[in-house]
């Protein structure tokens, strides 16, 4: 695997300032790191695992989905559900690329995953119990997603978000499939309706959770912040995301799961309740209900794909021989 960053070769402590000048300036004026640029190591590092943990979390998150591509109520469902859990692969796939750009290969960012060591989003450790989950997740857990990833778009660091834009309009598209389905649900049977609204119920928490823990305890937000990869603090964002589903979960005619929820006059903002961050950092810590689970099925998806790495490394090497062939003989 070839490490394609090409640092400016820096011989003396001048060198190195002038680098980290070069870098300061691009940061102030809001433009883009590229790979070749020069950074500091601990740009470099904290880019890596959010790339990598946002990549795991697009591929773990396909997990509670696929799990229902067989069991969706009409050929239509089935087919919109699929393309969203493709999007999702596509979504792993230019992350892993993005990250690899900052110097750190593939598979040693995937074995971290497989070997437990790398973090995903917490939200793809519950079980998606009932059709309406796929309503839910689509509308909250995308929704959410949209949310975080739109100031990513104007991330300082290029191919990051370059990516991001493109998967921001797929989220889009996303969060409006799982607002459809709820939508369906809500105006169905009132079986229906309540499947919806214990989907929504069981959602709710654990989606306000995605944006990390409050700013107090988030220690290397400010950093990140200082940086121009986030533009916002999580409290920030969260605030945003309640403001927006408050009035979509109205039109749904479903409620959100929370007595506290209220519209503050003076703020401008809806307030809403405290959530159970024990569980939160249970579930980071592995404790969810589906974390092992999770983990296992990517393992086995991992080695049963094994003949596929080795196929395409293969022709691949085919390819090569068969160019210097025609080079040698040209
Ligand atoms: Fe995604
Ligand atoms: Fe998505």
């Amino acid at each position: 695997m070839t490490n394609n960053v090409t640092e400016i070769p820096h011989r003396d402590d001048a060198d190195l300032e002038r680098a980290q000048a070069y870098f300061d300036d691009i940061i102030a004026r809001d433009s883009r790191i590229e790979p070749a640029d020069w950074m500091p190591e601990a740009y470099r590092k904290t880019l890596t695992r959010q790339i990598a943990q946002h990549a795991h979390s697009e591929i773990i998150g396909m997990q509670p989905e696929g799990n229902w591509i067989t069991r969706a109520p009409s050929l239509k469902r089935k087919a919109i559900l699929t393309a969203k859990v493709q999007d999702e692969a596509g979504h792993g796939l230019y992350l892993y690329s993005a990250a690899e750009t900052l110097g750190t290969p593939r598979d040693e960012l995937v074995q971290q995953l497989l070997d437990g060591k790398a973090k995903y989003s917490s939200i793809f450790n519950y079980p998606a119990r009932t059709w309406a989950d796929m309503g839910a997740i689509g509308w909250l857990v995308d929704g959410a997603a949209i949310c975080n990833q739109v100031p990513l778009c104007r991330c300082s660091y290029g191919p990051y978000g370059r990516a991001m834009v493109r998967i921001c309009k797929e989220e889009s598209f996303h969060q409006r499939q799982g607002w459809e389905i709820l939508y369906t649900l809500s105006n169905g049977t009132p079986a229906q309706k309540q499947m919806a609204q214990d989907a929504v119920n069981r959602t709710y928490g654990p989606a306000l959770q995605m944006f990390g823990p409050p700013d107090d305890q988030s220690p290397n937000s400010q950093q990140s912040m200082a940086w121009n990869i986030k533009r916002f603090s999580n409290d920030e964002l969260r605030q945003r995301f309640v403001d927006m589903i408050v009035p979509q979960a109205e039109a749904l005619g479903l409620t959100l799961p929370d007595p506290d929820l209220k519209w503050n006059e003076e703020r401008g903002h809806y307030d809403y309740g405290e959530l159970d961050w024990d569980e939160f950092f249970g579930v980071i810590k592995g404790h969810g209900p589906a974390n092992a689970q999770r983990l296992a099925h990517r393992r086995a998806a991992h080695e049963n794909g094994a003949w596929v790495r080795e196929a395409a490394a293969e022709y691949a090497r085919k390819q090569a021989e068969a160019e210097a062939q025609t080079a040698a003989v040209a």
